[in-house]
């Protein structure tokens, strides 16, 4: 790495020409549109149909890699999209060829939210390998390293890339402080060097490195150690540009962009502007920037069909208050959302103030899925349903097994008051573990397979099942056509989108008319239209143009709630009911498990008494205050 005299990057060539000379250094380009580009922006909404328009352009551009599975691709792909996760490998391969493959595992809680035993572990990883993964970029939420050791093993068997990660956090605004510092970071690489990684990178979930921290940082990691360094950072509090050019300035030898469509707000910096700003020195990527622009431009043609997932609620692109709440876009957008159906938007402000507090009761970890909705989740209960602080009055079971030490290890010490209360009936056991959670995790595969055998077709199917049981059982019975595809998880044509954008039109000129249920024809789609901050909902027929509107405020529900019934506190699907008609259940008993947020919350009988009625099944949606189901006494 070489400087002019002004400081900046030696050029090395000014001839613009897409051929030019190679650079002696060419910083490594990994492309996320696939993946964190379109869950940053769009919810992870994205259909492989929409990949497919430009992956080959893609795949001809010389990207170090392309992140296109993993995180939260393979929840929403089955949930929401009607998508097969691994069907989405397979397709894309067949258009990308060169570039290698990435995805993000979350170590041992693989694409969940949760650890799962060794055996899912394994095969899992195994399928990854089979349909088409390269490269495994495996971080763990507490940064304990021991929950890479069963897919690390897998990894390597396969003899593809296993990048150690290291989940960067902080608790002020800049690098330091007693917890987040320089030194816990070398320590982190020194652990991953010795664990054997072929490359460490760090991932900054939430957009909070500051450029010379990571001048700095990548620095110190180029000089304690000979293993790549690769950057991830998101855009959102607007510092990600300038922090990849300090960082390429410091020699860090892969950086993570998206394609300009894609790029910036809660997502990553753009690739052209950094091709540019590289171009002629010894970093230059050697990319064509009229490649790019061409890919850029065809993303642009499929756009539409996702504006309406994009929060352009805000003139701004940036949010400077990540810096001073630390919370990932994913989370914050999730965190607003929930607030929203419960109609308690006005406790944001609470929210944000109690998050540190709460992340602090449970040992300061770094925030990320799924400790970002551990966090997250159990500040909105404690927010909305304590009396006093610290109270914790519904503690989540996901924060629960954090306390048992399910997750791994915290970072700082759990606060034992908090950890007492969390454990106390804990099933197993009341007293916490200091093993790799691997370790007590009976195996699980066994079980899901004869659960799903008439159902699950091979063990990929099996996998989704064993990893997301309720919906994905869902999803099968789509996928083998034995329920029918409900209309919402359908993909939007282009031609919907250009009707709904006439709708919004007629709406804004007021020429809608207001119908009830009954004049909506019964081969209507439903969609939720945002106009002016107010949801309509609008039933468009398929086979006229008739159409019916109905605001979705208006909507209300009346119900008679006795003591004996069990009503939701907050909006979710049901995961299960722990009773069945008939049966006799006592007062603390847990009767429901309801599922907020990727979180399971256990819902209690406040009498002694017998089931007399259940309303609902497993897998469908509830609102808060719907009344779940009757216990009344004998
Ligand atoms: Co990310």
């Amino acid at each position: 790495m070489t400087f002019d005299k002004h400081g900046v990057l030696e050029m090395t060539s000014l001839n613009y020409e897409p051929n030019r000379p190679k650079a002696a250094n060419p910083i490594k380009i990994q492309d996320l549109s696939f993946r964190d580009g379109h869950q940053s922006l769009f919810a992870t909404r994205g259909r492989t149909e929409d990949m497919i328009s430009v992956a080959e352009m893609m795949d001809e551009i010389g990207f170090h890699s392309v992140e296109m599975w993993g995180g939260a691709t393979f929840d929403v792909m089955h949930r929401f999209l009607n998508e097969d996760p691994f069907e989405r490998i397979r397709t894309l391969k067949k258009y990308m060829k060169k570039t290698p493959f990435s995805m993000l595992l979350r170590g041992q809680n693989l694409v969940g939210y949760r650890n799962y035993a060794d055996d899912v572990v394994k095969t899992f990883v195994q399928r990854a390998v089979d349909n088409g993964i390269d490269i495994f970029r495996c971080f763990d939420a507490l940064n304990d390293f021991r929950n890479f050791e069963t897919a690390a093993k897998i990894v390597k068997k396969n003899d593809k890339h296993f990048q150690g990660t290291i989940c960067y956090s902080l608790t002020e605004p800049r690098m330091g402080g007693e917890v987040y510092n320089i030194d816990y970071y070398l320590d982190k690489a020194k652990q991953l060097e010795e664990f054997g990684v072929d490359s460490i990178c760090i991932k900054d979930m939430a957009g909070l490195v500051a450029p010379y921290d990571a001048y700095n940082l990548v620095k110190a990691l180029k000089k304690q150690t000979n293993i790549p360094i690769h950057l991830h950072t998101h855009f959102t509090s607007g510092l990600a540009d300038l922090a990849l050019l300090k960082a390429i300035e410091a020699g860090v030898d892969i950086v993570d962009t998206c394609i300009g469509p894609y790029a910036y707000r809660t997502s990553h910096p753009a690739v052209e502007p950094l091709v540019t700003t590289l171009y002629g020195t010894n970093r230059d990527t050697g990319f064509d920037i009229v490649k790019l622009v061409e890919i850029s431009k065809e993303m642009e043609k499929i756009v539409p069909k996702y504006m309406h997932l994009l929060d352009n609620t805000k003139l701004s692109v940036i949010d400077s208050n990540v810096i001073l709440h630390q919370t990932p876009g994913g989370m914050l957008s999730n965190l607003v959302n929930q607030l929203r159906q419960m109609n308690a938007l006005d406790k944001l402000d609470k929210v944000f103030e109690t998050i540190p507090k709460v992340r602090k009761d449970l040992g300061m970890v770094p925030l990320v899925t799924p400790t970002s909705q551990i966090v997250g989740i159990q500040t909105v209960n404690n927010v909305l349903f304590d009396e006093f602080e610290g109270e914790y009055k519904q503690i989540t079971e996901q924060v629960k097994d954090l306390c048992y030490g399910l997750y791994g290890k915290t970072t700082c010490g759990i606060n034992p008051e908090v950890q007492k209360k969390a454990l106390k009936d804990y099933p197993r056991g009341e007293q916490p573990i200091t093993s790799r959670p691997g370790d007590v995790l009976e195996p699980e595969l066994d079980k899901i397979k004869k659960e799903f055998s008439d159902l699950a077709k091979d063990i990929d199917d099996e996998l989704i099942c064993a990893l997301y049981p309720v919906t994905g059982k869902r999803f099968l019975k789509w996928k083998y056509g034995l329920e029918a595809i409900p209309e919402d998880v359908k993909p939007k044509t282009m031609e919907q989108v250009e009707k709904e954008k006439a709708i919004i039109e007629k709406a804004l000129t007021g020429k809608l008319t207001e119908k009830g249920d009954s004049d909506i024809p019964s081969n209507a789609r439903a969609f939720d239209v945002f106009v002016e901050g107010e949801v309509f909902k609008i039933h468009i027929a398929d086979s006229n143009s008739k159409s019916g509107v109905k605001k979705g405020r208006k909507e209300k529900k009346i119900t008679q709630v006795d003591e004996g019934s069990i009503v939701a506190p907050i909006p979710g699907m049901i995961v299960e009911y722990k009773k069945k008609i008939g049966d006799t259940v006592k007062a603390g008993e847990t009767v429901i498990v309801l599922e907020a947020m990727k979180m399971f919350n256990n819902l209690e009988s406040k009498v002694d008494g017998i089931v007399r009625e259940i309303k609902y099944e497993s897998g469908n949606s509830v609102a808060k205050g719907d009344v779940l189901c009757v216990i009344s006494k004998e």
